[in-house]
């Protein structure tokens, strides 16, 4: 017997042009699209082209228009200022129109890109709806990067403005954003026009005259701006995510497809409604915050929260509780490490029994591996489905889950359950073929792939095609490892690159190689995600040091350490690393970084055949203990 799951991802496959059309008539376009899914320039496949759309009308003013503008649009919840904001629709559609007015003002236009550098404030959702406004492409940076990372993005998106704030909250500490912006223009080649300053009255900025101009000031000078028709295909803008080097990736999300899809998964993934409070606790700096603290529940005609604050801390472990309760959140979204955070305050949920969460009916966990024990101490205290999902910044919403607006499965542990209608998901060998189910392959997404994905990576085709098209023909590969199960349930296992999960934020460790290399005393290195019952995973680095280096081992560790918190940030929360002699090496001269991470997390390995000389596991593993790691078991 079908169920509405069955059905729907069945017409996805068999006819993706009417499943797609068919959402996208729940959206506003000012002209329609002449092509549902545009295959002409393969592999670059295009979705509604022809049409013309404003993704900052389908977020606010049509709602206004349905009669909706009295409705609550956006609550910014900030325990850290001890304030608590509402905007209805109407007000935040004229606050956006204002702030888009200021952008004109500064000579932002269409195809203009626009760095929005800011904490969770809801001036950072507003500068993003002002740019999707006018038509200009928003880039978000996340604040916990260093002024490094930021010049890298503001030199491959060449802004013409720039946006952020004083500062920043981290639980107690007041981060200052201005200073790490005016050393990534410093540092950058390509230099913005303006700076907007919104200046926070816990750290007043300086300001730089005749580039930086005052948030408030613009925003009472200003006239609002109208929404700008682009077409379907036009970019919305460009999140830059962890690649293979120390260069990110500028994944591109276009305006039409990014609409259909996102507004598609509010109800069919996430069973919400129009009117219903939906919360994802991440950052607008990373892409659960564009798709689910901005875009999607907006889209839907939901209240959003956009909190500033985490799940411990703030002021402690019943903080989620606190919010769920206070607002009537229906659902909510988040990654296992901030449960796992929790759990490891207030084990037994106490703090939970303070509050009212009758409203609440489903948790969504993503950005990491749902671990078992966390799985099962969310479904015990919370007594609702706790749904893990599977995506990544390229695909801008769910390859695999359990969609509980279709159909609700069985709980696997350790799966994100099946591929979400529209994802052709297939677990492959290194020859392209699939293998059997059960069986441990490549995971790839047949072509073309749904709407609201990346169509390539910021004027880089040749890198998007060589990141995720060559390996497998035919085939978007995800870069993670995992199984399709006889159910249909898919598994997923590890990445096949050197990208690590960290707190659920991705990071490449490749890129803290290349910093750790730069040390003037450093040899070679080697960086690797270890276990960590807290944030999942955590960096640790090897060094083995130049012959005749005199300084103290200690003194090197910290400078490395403190090397990547200056040129990644803090959010690599790499902390610890160690000096070796050597590292284990195949005969080839590859570094056996899986056999050091077995070590590290005390599972069992097999001396590898192809290793140079075995003794330097030994070494490894005494060097691993001396770190707090390891404890090995050799097979
Ligand atoms: N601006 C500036 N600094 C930031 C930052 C930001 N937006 N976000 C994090 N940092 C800093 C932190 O202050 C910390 O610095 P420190 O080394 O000086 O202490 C460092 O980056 C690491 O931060 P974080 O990974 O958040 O670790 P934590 O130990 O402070 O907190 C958790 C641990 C589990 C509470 C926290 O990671 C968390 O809430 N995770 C939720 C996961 C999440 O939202 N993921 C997004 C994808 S869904
Ligand atoms: P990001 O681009 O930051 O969203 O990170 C994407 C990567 O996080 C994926 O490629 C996976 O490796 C990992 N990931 C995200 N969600 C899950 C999940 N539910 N289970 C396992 N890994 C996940």
């Amino acid at each position: 017997m079908t169920n509405p799951y069955q059905a729907a991802f069945e017409q996805s496959m068999n006819d993706p042009d009417g499943f797609w059309a068919k959402a996208a008539e729940d959206c506003h376009w000012y002209k329609r699209w002449d092509k549902v899914l545009d295959d002409s320039n393969k592999p670059f496949y295009r979705w509604f082209t022809g049409g013309q759309i404003n993704t900052c009308y389908n977020a606010l003013d049509y709602h206004i228009d349905q009669g909706r503008g009295d409705q609550l649009a956006l609550i910014y919840d900030s325990p850290v200022t001890d304030t608590i904001k509402k905007y209805t629709y109407s007000q935040l559609r004229d606050e956006v129109a204002l702030f888009a007015g200021v952008l004109k003002a500064q000579g932002v236009e269409k195809g203009d890109r626009v760095l929005i550098y800011m904490p969770m404030i809801a001036e950072a959702a507003i500068s993003m709806l002002a740019c999707a406004r006018i038509g200009a492409v928003h880039s978000v940076v996340f604040g916990g990067f260093a002024a490094k990372e930021l010049a890298t993005r503001i030199n491959d998106a060449k802004p013409k403005v720039i946006v952020t704030a004083s500062c920043g909250i981290e639980v107690k500490k007041v981060i200052a954003y201005k200073p790490l912006l005016d050393k990534a223009i410093d540092m950058s080649t390509s230099k913005p026009g303006k700076c907007i300053i919104l200046q926070r009255p816990m750290e007043t900025a300086s300001m730089i005259a005749g580039r930086d101009v005052d948030w408030v000031e613009a925003m009472s000078a200003a006239a609002p701006a109208d929404c700008v028709p682009v077409a379907a295909t036009d970019p919305l803008y460009i999140l830059y995510t962890s690649g293979t080097t120390g260069v990110p990736k500028g994944v591109v999300r276009d305006n039409g497809g990014h609409v259909v899809a996102l507004k598609w998964t509010m109800k069919n993934v996430y069973n919400m409604d129009a009117g219903d409070v939906y919360w994802a606790a991440s950052d607008v700096g990373w892409v659960v915050g564009h798709s689910y603290i901005v875009y999607g529940p907006l889209f839907k005609g939901c209240t959003t929260i956009l909190f500033e604050g985490k799940p411990v801390g703030t002021p402690d472990a019943g903080v989620f509780w606190r919010v769920i309760s206070e607002h009537k959140v229906k659902a909510m979204f988040t990654a296992p490490t901030a449960f796992r955070a929790i759990k490891r305050e207030d084990p037994n949920a106490e703090l939970m029994k303070q509050y009212d969460l009758s409203n609440f009916k489903a948790l969504y966990l993503a950005g990491e591996r749902l671990d078992p024990n966390t799985l099962h101490w969310a479904e015990d205290a919370l007594k609702v489905p706790v749904v893990d999902h599977w995506w990544q910044t390229e695909t801008g919403w769910a390859i695999a889950a359990n969609c509980l607006g279709l159909h609700e499965f069985p709980v696997k542990e350790g799966s994100p359950t099946k591929a979400v209608p529209g994802w052709n998901l297939q677990a492959v060998d290194a020859n392209n073929q699939q293998v059997a189910a059960g069986d441990i392959g490549a995971l790839v997404v047949k072509l073309p792939l749904p709407p609201g994905t990346l169509p390539t990576l910021w004027q880089n085709d040749d890198r998007y095609v060589e990141s995720y098209l060559e390996e497998f023909p035919g085939y978007y590969k995800t870069a993670d490892a995992g199984y399709i199960d006889a159910d249909g349930y898919a598994f997923v296992m590890s990445r096949t690159d050197d990208i690590i999960n960290v707190a659920g934020h991705r990071l490449s460790t490749g890129a803290m190689e290349e910093v750790l290399s730069d040390h003037p005393d450093v040899a070679e290195c080697a960086v690797l995600g270890v276990d960590d019952s807290l944030k999942g995973q955590v960096p640790v680095g090897f060094v083995v040091l130049k012959a005749g280096v005199s300084k103290a081992e200690d003194e090197i560790v910290k400078e490395v350490i403190q090397m990547v918190r200056d040129r990644i940030g803090p959010v690599a929360a790499f902390k610890t690393a160690t000096v070796v002699k050597r590292l284990p090496k195949t005969r080839s001269g590859k570094i056996l970084r899986g056999t050091i991470q077995k070590i590290a997390d005390n599972q069992e390995y097999k001396v590898p055949a192809t290793i140079d000389d075995p003794t330097i596991l030994d070494e490894m593993e005494e060097a691993l203990k001396g770190i707090g790691y390891a404890g090995s078991r050799k097979s």
